[in-house]
């Protein structure tokens, strides 16, 4: 195991000088925190001694059934009992990869991905193969090669980890016709889907996405309350076939027990009591808000050779910087100049990603998002002055192709 760049850099981002664009806190500030205190005073006061007391290591049986509710907005159509509560989606993530995965597998991720499931990968001594997206997501062609080369060598992977709506760092949303092709693609190769959505009802047009899982029930569905309610009280879950649910408790009972039955049940009386959907549309309108200061800010201050993508929900920008810049060497100099960001390499398991950084808008407000980038802005000019004096201080090993300025797909080394 490693430190993730992204928690040593939590420290230090947050100072309250530093503008932070590096992590992905939710906004909790636009949550009703009065109604939830008298929810919680009403938790211990009528339930305490079950609240507070064990529980099922499965997870409280009314919270399943409702996240199969909240499943349903996605057309997921799934059995209560097919859903096991976890700490967080994290943990999900780390018990899946522990039932599936042997030290030297090989499991398939999106180039580039979850900083986390990575974390879960090396801990399992996975050994992580990238399969490039665009604008639209995964590329089937680009699965289907990654399947055709691996099992020339004789491997087939463990399973294609995938975040299809509003992906972590990309940004980008698997586009709805790929997502029968990915299915059966992977169908055809013996392997198995891991689909994590902790964003995909965080879309700024209102659109919801049909989930994966609700094409193919064989598909590992992670799912999560982090984004739309509260992270704090770590509450995920995990949609899985029969045939793998019986192991997956089994683990999740040897890791904690059982799920904190307290946070369980006060996500539950939030979603019994109070108007989840139209909360979930006050924090999409408050992101797409921060999401146009962040896009506006960087058209105004970056420049030339930088390129980004716009998107359509969640939490993330996804930004290129010009050939010879290298994101991780630069931290150090942007922290000084007060911003922070989460530089590329941390999000590829294959040391890509040097010419990238990621942008997180959900914490800051506008006006804090909007110094950031000038800040940022500045920071870049600084080194391309460097470079244009003494010619490029860093180059990654095999630089992408230059692109022109302005919003494009993820990144060229993922394209
Ligand atoms: C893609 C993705 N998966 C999983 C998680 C973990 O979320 P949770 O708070 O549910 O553990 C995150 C958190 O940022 C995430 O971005």
């Amino acid at each position: 195991m490693t430190a993730s760049e992204i928690r040593a850099l939590f420290a230090v981002a947050s100072r309250p000088e530093v503008v932070s664009l590096a992590g992905g806190m939710p906004n909790l500030a636009a949550l009703p925190l009065d109604a939830l205190s008298v929810e919680v005073a009403d938790l211990v006061a009528r339930e305490g001694q079950v609240a507070l007391q064990y529980g099922s290591a499965q997870g409280v049986p009314a919270l399943r059934e409702q996240i199969c509710e909240v499943m349903r907005l996605e057309g997921v159509n799934a059995d209560p009992n097919d859903v096991v509560v976890t700490v967080g989606s994290q943990m999900a993530l780390d018990l899946v990869t522990r039932i599936y995965c042997d030290p030297g597998d090989v499991v398939l991720a999106e180039g580039p991905s979850y900083v986390g499931a990575l974390g879960s990968f090396a801990a399992y001594q996975a050994r992580v193969v990238h399969v490039a997206m665009d604008a639209d997501g995964l590329i089937p062609e680009a699965l289907r090669d990654a399947l055709r080369t691996l099992g020339a060598q004789g491997i087939t992977p463990k399973f294609l980890y995938t975040i299809p709506n509003f992906h972590n760092p990309a940004g980008v949303t698997l586009a709805v016709e790929r997502r029968s092709e990915v299915l059966e693609i992977c169908a055809e190769y013996g392997v198995a889907v891991i689909e994590d959505n902790p964003y995909g009802l965080l879309g700024f047009s209102g659109r919801v996405y049909p989930a994966l899982r609700s094409m193919d029930p064989g598909v590992v569905y992670l799912g999560s309350f982090s984004k739309t309610f509260a992270s704090g009280l770590r509450v995920g879950w995990a949609l899985v076939p029969p045939a793998v649910r019986d192991r997956l408790v089994l683990a999740a009972e040897s890791a904690t027990l059982c799920p904190p039955s307290f946070n369980q049940m006060l996500v539950s009386r939030y979603l019994e009591g109070h108007d989840w959907r139209s909360q979930i549309k006050t924090f999409t309108e408050v992101y797409r808000d921060r999401r146009d200061a962040l896009l506006s800010a960087l058209e105004t201050y970056l420049p030339e050779g930088c390129s980004w993508n716009v998107p359509d929900g969640g939490f993330y920008v996804w930004l290129t910087v010009p050939e010879g810049v290298d994101t991780k060497a630069m931290l150090p100099r942007a922290v000084t100049a007060r911003v922070a960001y989460a530089s590329g390499t941390g999000f590829y398991a294959d040391g890509l990603g040097s010419r990238q950084l990621r942008l997180s808008y959900c914490y800051p407000t506008p006006e804090r998002i909007t110094e950031g980038v000038r800040r940022l802005a500045a920071v870049l000019e600084a080194e391309l002055d460097v470079m244009r004096t003494f010619g490029s201080p860093v180059r990654s090993a095999s630089p992408p192709p230059a692109v022109g300025r302005g919003p494009q797909t993820p990144s060229p080394d993922t394209a």
